[in-house]
């Protein structure tokens, strides 16, 4: 955690910031890259490569780790993405897997990639159950759909096609930082109530956008 965010929470750190004369911030244009660990890269090279198809286009090895110092052999390999982006990965020599978030629902922590349509969907869940891989989906987020699986490496994959344009986009983004602040406020009550042992272990929503999945939840016996 860094000493700003220890120091303020953030709806005063969006103001300090202006406040104390920092630069401002450089435009971030897309995603470079995403790296994670790789069990064997053989192995992932035939997942992202001939079932997801992106070309494996760059590999690093190295002894030494250059951010760190730290000897620790690699191969990092890199795969992509129709926009001049990344997907990339480490095989330490190990064929050791990262292992999943002890603290968090297998759902949670993902990568979603960008496909044009429902149609390519359909056709990337086909390829990927082929080859024996289990598909969730296509899901309806309303603003886009979704397939979703788990590369060899225990990485949760989407695929997402976008239904909304850019004005729908847009006009839902106004509402985001009052919502954020709201739910902001009713964590902070949530705390002081949890201090006090009054309060439950997580604090769920007040508001409920998908009121489709409580039926279907309810359904079930
Ligand atoms: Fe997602």
């Amino acid at each position: 955690m860094t000493s700003l965010a220890k120091s303020a929470p953030p709806s005063q750190t969006r103001a300090g910031l202006q406040d104390v004369g920092l630069p401002p911030a450089a435009p971030i244009h897309q995603l470079h890259h995403y790296a994670y660990r790789a069990r064997d890269a053989e192995e992932t090279r035939h997942f992202y490569e001939d079932i997801l198809g992106l070309p494996l286009y760059h590999i690093i090895q190295s002894d030494y780790v250059p951010s760190t110092g730290e000897y620790c052999p690699y191969t990092h390999f890199f795969f992509r993405l129709q926009d001049g982006s990344f997907i990339a990965f480490f095989d330490l020599g190990d064929d050791v897997a990262a292992l999943p978030s002890p603290n968090t629902p297998a759902w949670v922590n993902h990568i979603s990639f960008r496909v044009d349509s429902e149609a390519d969907l359909q056709s990337m869940k086909a390829r990927l159950e082929a080859e024996g891989v289990e598909v969730l989906g296509v899901t309806d987020h309303h603003i886009f759909k979704s397939i979703y699986f788990f590369d060899p490496n225990g990485v949760r994959l989407e695929l997402t096609a976008q239904l909304a344009d850019e004005f729908q986009m847009q006009k839902e983004s106004t509402s985001a930082h009052a919502r954020l602040a709201d739910w902001t406020a009713r964590k902070q009550q949530w705390r002081a109530e949890r201090a006090l042992g009054r309060a439950e272990q997580a604090l769920k929503p007040a508001q409920n956008d998908r009121p489709e999945f409580v039926k279907k939840a309810s359904a079930k016996p």
